[in-house]
């Protein structure tokens, strides 16, 4: 891009939308508006990649790396799991799909991954050392583990049995809302969590993102565990900034 700043462009691909904007990589700061579009009733990757473009062209500037995220395992550009998105993810190759469909070198990347990375460089643990654990709660629950700032791929705690559960299918947000559970019934079950990730873990730091952290005076001082454990800040905003800021740092 023609801006003497550093500029990115993250693409977060979510169940109900897919939402993108130019970032400013100093600040960690969208550079320009995002759009958001309607994910496709049928989210193959070959529909996905069609409102990627769509989204683009509403960019005509862009020219650098572009970050996308994907709610599923990423192993070096592709897609290796698909628990809450369709089953034809599963083996895509993502990066070639992309850069295909947008006529730019593109680079996926998980999207808690993305969520932890921005939270780190600059939102809530903007310059935490150690062991960072920020964890998404949403339709699904995403991990990410960040270590002195450098990202360790594709943790995928969600998916741990905790109690005899898998994790995810007890103490996602989705869950609270269709079983309607009380922020304090919640937080219960989310002790429950972040005490076996600390146990396993011993992190410095937890981080509750996901678009429900902004209810976190709700339900995040209920939740009983000795590790800190503050509300990311980025809200909405983090997947975008963490894929534009992955893609320029693998270009
Ligand atoms: C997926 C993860 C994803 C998380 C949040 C989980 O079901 O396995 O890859 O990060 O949901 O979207």
């Amino acid at each position: 891009m023609s801006s003497g700043k550093r500029r990115g462009f993250g693409i977060d691909f979510g169940g109900t939308g897919i939402k993108g904007a130019p970032v400013d990589l100093v600040e960690g700061e969208f550079a320009a508006e995002r759009v958001r579009i309607k994910t496709p009733a049928s989210s193959t990757p070959e529909n996905v990649a069609e409102v990627f473009a769509e989204l683009l062209a509403e960019f005509p500037d862009v020219d650098g790396p572009i970050g996308v995220t994907v709610p599923g395992v990423v192993r070096h550009g592709i897609v290796r799991s698909a628990a809450n998105i369709d089953d034809a993810w599963i083996g895509a190759d993502a990066d070639t799909l992309f850069t295909r469909a947008l006529k730019r070198p593109v680079h996926a990347v998980n999207d808690a991954d993305a969520a932890g990375l921005a939270e780190v460089h600059y939102g809530a643990a903007k310059g935490q050392r150690g062991l960072v654990i920020v964890t998404t709660l949403g339709t699904g629950i995403g991990t990410a583990f960040v270590y002195d700032g450098m990202l360790l791929p594709n943790t995928e705690l969600g998916h741990i049995e905790v109690d005899g559960h898998e994790a995810e299918a007890r103490m996602s947000n989705r869950v609270r809302e269709e079983k309607e559970l009380s922020w304090k019934h919640w937080a219960k079950r989310l002790t429950t969590y972040y005490q076996t990730l600390e146990r396993l873990f011993s992190p410095d730091l937890f981080l509750v993102g996901g678009g429900v952290s902004k209810d976190f005076e709700e339900f995040g001082p209920l939740i009983e565990v000795d590790t800190e454990l503050r509300p990311a800040t980025l809200l909405n905003k983090a997947g975008v900034i963490g894929a534009a800021l992955y893609a320029s740092e693998h270009a």
